[in-house]
């Protein structure tokens, strides 16, 4: 071996021992150190599904569904920004602390510095960091409009949810409708002032939609599964918290899947709406009066199929 091989072999091994400074687009530099902390939780904590690449391919990715991120798409579901936008580091962060619930990423109680340092050692997995500064999370406008005002707020965000007219979203064409078809009848004419006489068969059940992972995704159910971004209430985590997370995760929509960003399409006092509406449905999720509605529902799916008219 000649000395410049040798040296260049000392420079790569030391490249490798300590990842070159990151510049990113939005003017940060991040440094070695920080790169090289974020490397070592990554390899302890991360590589397993994610992969050493970060393409999603670790050793414990096979038969994952959904499958582990790959980072060097740099393409995410909960970004908290409009499609295809690069997310925030909060955003980041928030997945890492608190996981997505029923998949098999678990929120990861880590010191914070290690947090902080692994958000950016998954950003040296693909060049786009390095081009585009993140999107601008998308947040309320102002205060909840509706505060002390929650009944109403349930009823409006109830038309919301099932109707399909102007200001309002049709959920339910990939999400269950929670009405019968003749309430649903009843309340789409109270809005558009016409009575609709055919309803999808599967009314009742969250759809499988086509995703831009390589899997398709079902709409979820709200009185049956967990929400992969909304946890239970609890001391620390109180029903304003929630909402304002369940306004978030409409607001943006998911990005990569069919749920689409709801925010600028829908007047702000309805996407509020909305979000007090399906936290009063992941209020029973669990309860007997889930399981009553939901039998509910199934028998009016018999009773459409036997009348013929599903
Ligand atoms: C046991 C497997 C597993 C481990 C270990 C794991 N993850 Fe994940 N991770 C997943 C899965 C599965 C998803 C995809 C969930 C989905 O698509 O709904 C995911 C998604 C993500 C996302 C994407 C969030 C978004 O908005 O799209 C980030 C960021 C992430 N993981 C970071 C990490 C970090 C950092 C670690 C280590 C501290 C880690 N993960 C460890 C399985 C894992
Ligand atoms: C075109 C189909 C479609 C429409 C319309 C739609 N969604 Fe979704 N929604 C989905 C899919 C698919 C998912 C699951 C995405 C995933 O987890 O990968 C989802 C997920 C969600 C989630 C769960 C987020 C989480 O943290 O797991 C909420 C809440 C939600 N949708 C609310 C709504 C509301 C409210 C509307 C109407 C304003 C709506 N959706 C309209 C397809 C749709």
């Amino acid at each position: 071996m000649n000395r410049a091989a040798a040296i260049a072999l000392v420079w790569l091994c030391a490249c490798s021992d300590a990842p070159a400074p990151l510049r990113l687009a939005d003017g940060r530099v991040i440094d070695s150190a920080t790169l090289e902390r974020g490397r070592d939780a990554y390899r302890l904590y991360c590589q397993s599904c994610h992969g050493e690449r970060g393409d999603g391919r670790g050793p414990a990715a096979p038969g994952q569904r959904p499958p582990p991120r790959d980072f060097t798409q740099a393409q995410f579901k909960f970004g908290g920004v409009a499609a295809g936008e690069l997310p925030v580091d909060e955003a980041l962060l928030r997945t890492v602390r608190r996981g997505l619930q029923g998949t098999a990423m678990q929120g990861w109680d880590l010191p914070e510095e290690d947090r902080a340092a692994v958000i950016q050692y998954l950003k040296t997995f693909s060049p786009r960091w390095r081009d585009e500064p993140p999107g601008t999370p998308i947040e309320p406008d102002g205060a909840d409009p509706w505060q002390g005002r929650e009944a109403e707020a349930v009823a409006k965000g109830r038309a919301v949810y099932h109707v399909m007219a102007k200001d309002h979203a049709g959920c339910s064409s990939c999400h269950p409708a929670y009405l019968t078809r003749a309430e649903l009848a009843d309340l789409t004419e109270s809005v558009t002032g016409v009575r609709p006489t055919a309803f999808a068969r599967d009314l009742h059940h969250g759809r499988l939609r086509d995703t831009e992972y390589g899997v398709k995704a079902i709409a979820p159910d709200f009185l049956l599964q967990p929400l992969k971004t909304i946890g239970p209430v609890t001391a620390e985590y109180s029903r304003e918290a929630q909402r304002r997370d369940l306004y978030r995760v409409i607001a943006a929509g998911v990005g990569g899947t069919a749920m689409p960003q709801w925010k600028g399409a829908l007047p702000e006092e309805n996407l509020w709406a909305l979000a007090y509406y399906v936290q009063s449905l992941i209020d029973l999720r669990g309860t007997p009066a889930a399981l009553t509605w939901r039998e509910k529902l199934d028998a009016d799916d018999r009773l459409a199929v036997s009348a013929g008219t599903p």
